[in-house]
């Protein structure tokens, strides 16, 4: 028998809220919060069995954000047929009515946007004993079936988004007579196809659905094998019942998006996120799944990988190399080969008898470097990590509950540790020690791989679903979150290492709900080929929109052999991506940049540069992601909410607030068509970023010749940049910025620059420096920028060594600077009367003091 509890109300606040040290923050006034938290309007659904079931439904808890809390509602009604359940946020509610069952989700403007078994679909098999003498497969199923699904409607939205991994649309397709279900099942998928719903390595069960001005989430909380068949269609009126005329007005025909989940095993358990902007759901999912915390800057910088740079003398090679044709970069990689017969946490003693040596002459230039780690232990009693965890009884188990499981990976015979056993994460987090860990440094970080996990002689290459975690837990009930307990447990671990004093950094193929909060993904294997370039947009969108914003796909494509030409373009691509890593497989060419022609060296050289002057403007949005869950790559409808024509936009996306990109993914393609949006009101302003020429909105062509990467700066919009690029970015954590104003219609823009010392958690103590700029036409013969620190006591060096400010069509007469302690002075400036381009040169003035520029006309 299924009975619906009372559905809970999940509101907690943010964990990493900026400190602003002068002024209380929200947080900090007790009246303040008390309001606050009764505002997010986000709705936990429970479904379960009574008491009499034989067993626990799996829940995976541990996956939200620690700071994630219920609370109580404002009111409860129940009658005989329904119940209403009010949050505190005005008419945000659920209304449930019982025969037949239907949860009704309303957004604080009283509009219904979602539905929870309206279609009925509602369907739980209940755990049985197995009978005695029925035949046994590979998957012994000791509790029968357990599945579970429930249809979700997004009422009066056509189109919804999310559901990652898969290698297809950013806008989720109907599946419903098209094409099998999504399928999100943790799987190492050799070369995988593109445009199916096949699954990859993550699974986030999040679709967020969009409207003009209107969006909604919702998250099916269930680490089980999941399919999730999806239809768009309109319905007339009737058939969402009484509480519709709020919904839509007057129209006839509602669209709906309908998502019908369905679970191998675990709970009915779903979260609405329920707006009423794209910015309230994502602030929303983000207080309970959590949110990046801030990067160390290298990882943010560009990462030089393969399978596998061959020894010390490899590495050092490679060091030299970029320094030796002038291209930043920040880390080099190690793949298995690098270990003694892929014993992770050892080194191959022929090719990496010096580790650390090797790491610190790499760091010696401010560079870093990652060594694979990954969650297969080779069986074998001479390995410590294996002796060990064997002694403690760490590995997951077989059906059996007391052999252990064991499977082939890439040492051979191999057993899994299991991430559910307290002793295992305690263990785990030990081995990342600068004792334990003989040949690692600070400067040493990890990659978690194949940590689906991925079984080669398991069903589907991963682990048998009868396999049995700490606490008697069934692989089946956990197998998508079992990546995300490993890479979490690896965090634990570098984390330790320096006492809490450096940021982590992890990168995983494997990922559930909560990824974010301890590791950065990667799309896996993908190839080089023009599709694959072309998907990793899409694939980096659905990830972005659902919780997780640091990510990236390998830059070159994984298998094969890129050509000139989309090796170009696949840098200049993931240079506006968040992770952005060149990685190859072990038998491919060598790729680093100098062993191509001079002109396609030179054209990445200035891609990767690109990357480097923009790093403040990437830092600053990784730490607003931090307070509002945003990610830095947003599909074009987070900045232009109501202009339907860029909801299924997939080829350029933005950048923070500021910068729109399109580059090109597409073979001999030397001059692309570009879609600015118009803006609410019809007047916005684009400029090109490169030459800061004004371009109108709408559908423009552009040249793309090999060496260029189409971007744009909005109107309105301020980013802040360092022009002087150097070899790592933490070399240039200190340098001067130079600031793009691009003036909107009413000649203003607004921008923000954070930073701090690019690597430990000082910030947490207020060393940072948080600064906030404002260009505005005070009268028609004067203008003002404006300098304003908003935050933080960190003793920065940075200056502002340059302004310049676009679609400005006059020269001023005269331009002066108002700094604190300096006197006034005048400065030289040159304006471009082609170009609209006004520079303002050397203002000298600190970011850590408040100053003033004004522009007499
Ligand atoms: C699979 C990963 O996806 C790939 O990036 C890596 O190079 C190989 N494993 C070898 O470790």
């Amino acid at each position: 028998m299924v009975r619906w509890l009372i559905p809970l109300l999940a509101i907690l606040s943010l964990s990493h809220a900026v400190k602003r040290e002068d002024f209380k923050t929200c947080e900090q006034s007790s009246f303040c919060k008390r309001h606050r938290s009764i505002t997010d309007s986000t709705f936990r659904v429970q479904i379960d069995e009574t008491n009499e079931a034989i067993r626990k439904r799996y829940v995976p808890e541990i996956a939200l954000d620690s700071q994630y809390k219920k609370q109580p509602f404002s009111s409860v009604d129940i009658s005989a047929v329904e119940a209403s359940i009010v949050t505190g946020d005005k008419n945000a509610k659920l209304i449930v009515t019982f025969d037949p069952f239907l949860v009704n989700v309303l957004n604080s403007h009283g509009e219904l946007v979602s539905q929870l078994n309206r279609e009925g679909k509602l369907k739980v098999e209940e755990f049985r004993k197995k009978e005695e003498g029925k035949r046994s497969f590979r998957d012994s199923k000791p509790f029968g079936s357990s599945s579970v699904g429930v249809d979700i409607s997004f009422v009066g939205f056509k189109t919804a988004f999310g559901l990652p991994e898969h290698a297809d649309s950013f806008a989720l397709r109907t599946t419903v007579g098209n094409t099998d279900p999504y399928r999100l099942y943790n799987l190492d998928v050799f070369e995988y196809e593109i445009n199916n719903p096949m699954a990859l390595y993550v699974a986030i069960p999040y679709i967020l659905a969009h409207r003009s001005n209107r969006s909604v989430g919702a998250l099916w909380f269930n680490a089980a094998e999941t399919w999730i068949d999806t239809s768009s269609s309109a319905s007339s009126k009737g058939i969402f019942r009484n509480v519709l005329d709020k919904v839509t007005g007057s129209a006839e025909n509602i669209p709906h998006f309908d998502a019908h989940f369905i679970s191998e095993s675990g709970l009915v358990d779903v979260f609405f996120f329920v707006g009423p902007t794209l910015r309230d759901v994502q602030r929303q999912n983000a207080k309970v799944t959590g949110v990046t915390p801030l990067p160390p800057i290298f990882s943010i910088a560009y990462h030089q990988c393969r399978w596998n740079y061959n020894d010390e003398q490899d590495v050092a090679k490679v060091n030299a190399g970029f320094d030796e044709w002038d291209i930043p970069m920040d880390v080099i990689w190690l793949d298995i080969e690098h270990t003694d017969g892929k014993k992770y946490f050892t080194w191959d003693q022929n090719k990496f008898g010096h580790a650390k040596e090797m790491i610190d002459n790499v760091a010696s230039k401010g560079r870093k470097m990652v060594t694979i780690i990954d969650p297969h232990i080779k069986k074998d009693d001479g390995y410590y990590v294996y002796k060990d965890a064997k002694d403690k009884g760490l590995f997951v188990k077989k059906a059996d509950g007391t052999t252990d499981f064991e499977g082939h990976c890439w040492p051979g015979s191999s057993e899994y540790l299991d991430f559910w056993h307290p002793e295992t994460r305690a263990y785990w987090k030990d081995q990342f020690s600068f004792s334990r860990y003989v040949g690692s440094t600070p400067d040493l970080f990890t990659w978690n791989d194949m940590n689906e996990p991925s079984v080669f002689s398991g069903p589907e290459i991963t682990m048998d679903k009868d396999a049995i975690h700490y606490g008697g837990i069934e692989h089946r009930e956990v197998h998508n979150m079992y990546g995300m307990m490993y890479h979490s447990a690896t965090f634990e671990g570098q984390l330790a290492r320096t006492g809490g004093k450096d940021r982590p950094f992890i990168l995983t193929r494997s990922g559930f709900v909560g990824t974010q909060r301890t590791a950065a993904i990667w799309t896996g294997d993908n190839t080089a080929e023009w599709g694959h370039l072309e998907i990793s947009v899409p694939m980096l969108l659905s990830l972005s929109v659902s919780g997780a914003p640091f990510v990236g796909a390998d830059v070159g494509g994984f298998f094969g052999n890129p050509d000139e030409q989309l090796l170009t373009r696949w840098y200049q691509a993931g240079a506006y991506q968040p992770f952005f890593r060149a990685h190859a497989h072990i038998d491919t060419r060598r790729r680093e940049p100098w062993l191509m022609s001079e002109s396609t060296r030179l054209a990445i050289r200035s891609a990767i540069r690109a990357r480097y002057a923009l790093l403040p403007y990437w830092y600053t949005l990784f730490q607003e992601h931090t307070v509002n869950g945003i990610p830095p790559m947003r599909p074009i409808f987070y900045g232009f909410p109501s202009e339907e024509q860029h909801f299924e936009e997939q080829k350029q996306w933005l950048l923070g607030d500021a910068l729109l990109v399109r580059p090109v993914l597409e073979k001999d393609t030397y001059n692309v068509m570009v879609n600015l949006p118009f803006g609410e009101n019809g007047d916005e302003r684009w400029y090109d970023w490169e030459t800061g020429v004004e371009q109108r909105a709408g559908q423009i062509y552009v040249d793309a010749p090999i060496e260029a990467t189409p971007v744009f700066q909005r109107g309105g919009t301020i980013v802040p940049t360092w022009q002087r690029i150097r070899r790592a970015s933490i070399l240039m954590l200190d340098d001067p910025l130079t600031l793009f104003v691009a003036l909107d219609s009413t000649k203003s823009a607004k921008g923000e620059v954070y930073l701090d010392d690019g690597k430990t958690h000082d910030y947490r103590e207020g060393k940072f420096i948080h600064t906030q700029f404002h260009y505005r036409a005070e009268t028609p013969s004067k203008s003002v920028f404006e300098s304003k620190v908003l935050g933080g006591n960190r003793d920065a060096k940075n200056w502002v060594e340059r302004i310049q400010i676009r679609g400005i069509d006059q020269a001023p007469k005269t331009v002066e600077v108002i700094r604190l302690s300096d006197p006034t002075e005048v400065l030289e400036f040159s304006h471009d009367r082609d170009r609209k381009v006004l520079t303002i040169r050397n203002p000298a003035a600190l970011l850590t003091q408040s100053f003033t520029v004004n522009l007499f006309f």
